[in-house]
């Protein structure tokens, strides 16, 4: 990905939305088609419903920022999901999470400025016997402390930078 500067399809998002008789009526829903569209939020994507539809930008971004399942940004190359499950949170998880935020320097929800990382949380991956868990496109990590999260992700990084 990279960065926000590409252009989007906007076809695909004036599909969607002519599919709803009343968006306004049924934000959730469209911001839900557009996601899966585009893989999250473009914000040329919500000026164009924004047009489209006369709903204020303001009010689109508004909603996808109230809503966790919603991104703004470019997911990064490395999608990182820390659990927060019952399990993952008993054993530290909310550690691994701050862990990720701190050394990355983004919050839940953002994308590291080289596009490299994004992160966010989720609750039970499924493998709740290595808890605390976190999941990085499709790898599980588990029995993390916070040691291990940073060398896991200076790892990505220095096999990026090779
Ligand atoms: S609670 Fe974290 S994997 Fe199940």
């Amino acid at each position: 990905m990279k960065g926000n500067m590409s252009s989007h399809d906007l076809g695909a998002a004036d599909a969607i939305v002519k599919k709803y008789d009343n968006p306004r009526e049924t934000l959730i829903a469209v911001l839900q088609d557009l996601q899966e569209e585009y893989g999250y939020l473009p914000r040329e994507v919500l000026e164009r419903v924004s047009e489209s539809t006369g709903i204020a930008l303001s009010h689109l971004t508004g909603v996808a920022s109230f809503y966790a399942q919603f991104r703004l940004n470019p997911p990064g190359k490395y999608k990182i999901m820390v659990c927060l499950g019952t399990a993952c949170h008993v054993n530290g998880g909310e550690r691994v999470a701050d862990t990720v935020a701190r050394h990355l320097g983004i919050a839940e929800g953002e994308t590291t400025q080289d596009g490299l990382f994004s992160f966010e949380t989720v609750a039970c991956l499924g493998c709740c016997s290595l808890s605390p868990v976190m999941m990085i496109n499709g790898q599980v990590y588990g029995k993390l402390n916070a040691d291990k999260v940073k060398k896991i992700l200076d790892d990505i990084r220095g096999s990026e930078n090779a």
